[in-house]
């Protein structure tokens, strides 16, 4: 019985970003199923092997599929009401406090059907998708009780399934607390603990656990008893901290091993180090800091200086973030945050990979044996994808060594 042969495919000539840093000499890719077979420098890029390759691209740059780490696309209704009261000057806080805010995007899920929230949600992962997008994470955390986490949880699996997309899903069960539990937090917490956490691992929907560690969700040791729970269950953790104010999230997330800790605007000189030592990344989310037109900056020369991978993700949902375009926060990964251009795309690369724990599977990289997830765009340099905001540069968008977009 003969093997079928497999079909390699070539892409010539190609200014790469390798998800950590940019080759110095025009580059050759050889990809042969689902995954990278060569990287070379088109100097050494054997003629005979050309030949029997299809050739599919040539010129451009080419980078790995984006990954978009942190993410809250599956929800109902809208928060347009509420972008007009904070240019009225009401704070994203007061509106917390008065109801509104994630709560308001709670009742509007709650009330949607599950093909109602794929249906909706669709297209703001397509949007995703245009934009060189090939690894997503979803969280949950619009549902806020058993049944309707675990429904948001299921949108989010769907989605991974009918589209050619990775969806990596995480349960944020710990994100308000819902109007049933008023005046009973911990209750609510043992409801995440005891029943939410164990239905999510026991059904398989959930890669992962998140927490909103503020003064307007749960407190710190609220937050450790949900890291606790997810041990159990042998669900890597994450963390919203220090967003609002310097709780100290990051640093409890991080002595429990955690993949991340976001937003961070707010975190000290000790949760850098704790960050540090736990090996976490943080990620930075300049789409939620432009929203609330936030002034404290995340501590970027100290992460720089310690070491700590930084991710960049749009962090794409109703309120504080309704920003569905990745290459505008490179940019302001950049404009609002000083990244270099080159930090920023690892953030979106090799980084966002890494909050995510899929850097083992050596995800985010162009490296021999790496998954063929790839992106080639209409640039001469991959700093011009941070620099200029202009959609509609992805030439082609490869996810598992397909080409699905041009
Ligand atoms: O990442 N910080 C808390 N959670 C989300 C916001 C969710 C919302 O406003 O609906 C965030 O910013
Ligand atoms: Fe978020």
């Amino acid at each position: 019985m003969s093997t079928p042969s497999i079909t390699r495919r070539l892409w010539r000539d190609v200014t790469l970003f390798d998800g950590l840093d940019t080759q110095p000499q025009p580059m050759a890719v050889v990809v042969a199923g689902d995954r990278i077979e060569r990287v070379v420098p088109m100097s050494e890029l054997d003629p005979a092997e050309a030949v029997a390759c299809e050739t599919l691209g040539r010129g451009g740059v080419m980078t790995p599929g984006l990954i978009d780490c942190h993410t809250h696309l599956v929800f109902g209704g809208s928060r347009a009401d509420e972008f007009e009261k904070r240019l009225e000057g009401v704070s994203y806080e007061e509106i917390a406090r008065q109801g509104g805010g994630i709560l308001s995007t709670v009742r509007a899920t709650r009330e949607a059907s599950e093909p109602e929230l794929f249906a909706l949600a669709r297209p703001r992962l397509e949007a995703l998708m245009r934009e060189g997008v090939t690894t997503v994470e979803i969280k949950s955390g619009y549902g806020l009780s058993v049944a309707d986490e675990l429904k948001m949880l299921r949108v989010a699996r769907r989605l991974g399934e009918a589209l050619p997309v990775r969806v990596v899903t995480t349960l944020l069960g710990a994100h308000a607390l819902p109007p049933e539990y008023q005046g009973d937090s911990d209750g609510y917490i043992d409801l995440v603990c005891r029943e939410m956490i164990p239905a999510a691992a026991a059904q398989g929907l959930a890669d992962a656990v998140d927490v909103f560690c503020e003064k307007i969700a749960f407190s710190v040791a609220q937050c450790e008893r949900v890291f606790e729970a997810a041990a159990t269950h042998g669900l890597p953790i994450k963390a919203h901290a220090e967003q609002l104010s310097n709780l100290g999230g990051s640093a409890m997330a991080a002595r429990h091993g955690a993949l991340s800790a976001d937003h961070i605007e707010y975190l000290d000189a000790a949760g850098v180090a704790a960050l540090r030592e736990a090996g976490s990344t943080a990620v930075l989310l300049p789409g939620a800091f432009h929203t609330l037109r936030e002034t404290q900056l995340p501590p970027i020369a100290a992460l720089r200086e310690a070491g700590v991978p930084m991710a960049v993700a749009t962090d794409a949902n109703p309120g504080s973030s309704p920003l569905f375009m990745p290459t505008l926060m490179l940019n302001f990964a950049c404009t609002l945050f000083r990244l270099t251009p080159r930090e920023a795309l690892a953030g979106m690369t090799a980084h966002g990979a890494r909050a995510l724990g899929l850097h083992r599977q050596s995800l985010g990289r162009i490296a021999e044996g790496a998954p063929a997830d790839l992106c080639l765009w209409d640039a001469e340099t991959p700093a011009e994808l941070a620099y200029a905001v202009q959609p509609g540069r992805l030439r082609q968008r490869i996810f598992q060594g397909q080409c699905n977009f041009h």
